[in-house]
Parts: structure tokens; C-alpha cells; sequence
């Protein structure tokens, strides 16, 4: 049996999500491109969401939390945006890019192998 060392949805949805991040300190697309970013990282959080609850992952909470704290300094973000422009865009970048590191090489990881060890991928 074939052993896979990491999970491609996973994988390509945090990768869609630092791209994302990527053009938001280029500058490109505006304050629009927040609102990408929201529907980005909403549709990958309830996945992942959805896998510990199918699961009964044991660290669920403490995920979930994580999740509720990304969604609500990116909500505060978004709401505001009218004060949009190049350097704010760079710090929220920035910021959003380093949280979502730690979070990927963090907590995520720990689900991933645990998504890993159990039957459904
Ligand atoms: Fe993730
Ligand atoms: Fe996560």
C-alpha cells in the first residue's frame, strides 16, 4: 500500500490561501481581494472544521478557536478596508501570512496526521 506523507486538499488549500495572501501585498485587486480572501479561508476552515467533527478529533475546540480568531481579526480587517491602501495592505499581509505559518506548521499538522491515521482522507 502506497503511504502518502501529506493530505491534497489540505495542502492545496493553504497554498491558495498564501497566493491570495501574496497578491494582497503586491497590491492587487484592492480591498476586493479581502473579500476573496474571506471566502477562501471560510470554505477551508469549515472543511477542515468537518473532518474533525466527522472524525471526533480530540483537539477540536482548541482548532475551532483557532480558526474563530483568524476569522474575526480578518472580519475587523475587511470592515476597515475603506481605509484601504498600499501600506495597509502590507501589514495585513504580513500578518495574516505569519499567522497562518504558524498555524499550518502548528496545529494543522497535528490534524493532518491524525486525518492520516484514520480511514477516510
Ligand atoms: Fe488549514
Ligand atoms: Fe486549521
Amino acid at each position: 500500500m502506497q503511504k502518502t506523507s501529506d493530505i491534497i486538499w489540505q495542502d492545496k488549500q493553504h497554498q491558495v490561501l498564501f497566493e491570495v495572501l501574496d497578491q494582497i501585498a503586491e497590491g492587487e485587486g484592492g480591498a476586493l481581494v479581502l473579500e476573496k480572501l474571506k471566502y477562501y479561508a471560510e470554505n477551508h476552515f469549515a472543511i477542515e472544521e468537518t473532518y474533525m467533527q466527522k472524525l471526533e478529533y480530540p483537539h477540536i475546540e482548541a482548532h475551532i478557536r483557532a480558526h474563530d480568531q483568524f476569522r474575526s481579526e480578518l472580519s475587523s480587517m475587511v470592515e476597515n478596508g475603506k481605509q484601504y491602501d498600499e501600506r495597509f495592505a502590507r501589514v495585513l499581509s504580513t500578518f495574516l501570512t505569519e499567522w497562518l505559518k504558524r498555524h499550518i506548521f502548528g496545529i494543522d499538522k497535528k490534524l493532518e496526521d491524525f486525518i492520516l491515521q484514520s480511514a477516510e482522507k
